[in-house]
């Protein structure tokens, strides 16, 4: 029998890798745990660190206004991470982080039993989707897979570096709505 209770019991003692030595908080992830929409990102940030949540700082208030644009909420859609403390000085999470973590985020994915998945960024694509995924090429497309729908767009932080990415984020931002609407029937 799978609880929150011993995910997050799991997660706030977690000693599997490094990186407890540094963290602040465990960020095991925010929003509706019955949503049917689940946005996956990389990993804390200096802020998520603080303050124990996901998607707090500058990329999460992009988040937020791309949810709105879609006229979707943090209590339609639920977020998490692929490691759950933060990388020092923001670095990439490394592969034996990753693998160490992960097993968290499927005890949560079977938890909350999403419709749909939504990689943010290229860790995240690759840790969930392909190890060989590109995502300047196979953002956007959408794979079913053990009864998901599994897609992969820019992280929110990509977006606020390189401008010129925005307008294809909002008009994939579109596609997920449509996604949603079509699951609902
Ligand atoms: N970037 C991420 O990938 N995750 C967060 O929670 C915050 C920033």
């Amino acid at each position: 029998m799978k609880s929150w209770e011993t995910l997050e019991g799991a997660c706030l003692n977690c000693q599997k890798c490094d990186l407890w030595k540094t963290r602040r908080n465990v960020v095991i992830g925010k929003g509706n745990k019955n949503a049917d929409i689940m946005f996956i990102g990389e990993g804390p940030g200096e802020q998520e660190d603080i303050q124990g949540y996901p998607f707090v700082g500058p990329a999460g208030q992009l988040l937020d206004r791309m949810l709105a644009a879609i006229d979707m909420s943090i209590d339609d859609v639920y977020i998490a991470n692929i490691v759950k403390c933060r990388p020092p000085l923001n670095r990439d999470p490394k592969e034996e982080e990753q693998q160490a973590c992960i097993n968290y985020l499927r005890y949560q994915l079977k938890l909350i039993e999403p419709k749909i998945i939504v990689c943010l960024g290229r860790i995240a694509a690759k840790a969930i989707i392909d190890p060989d995924f590109r995502i300047t090429k196979q953002r956007g497309q959408w794979v079913e897979r053990k009864g998901y729908w599994i897609t992969a767009t820019y992280h929110p932080s990509a977006l606020l570096r390189d401008e010129s990415k925005k307008r294809p984020a909002w008009e994939y931002f579109k596609s997920i709505r449509d996604k949603y609407n079509q699951l609902k029937g």
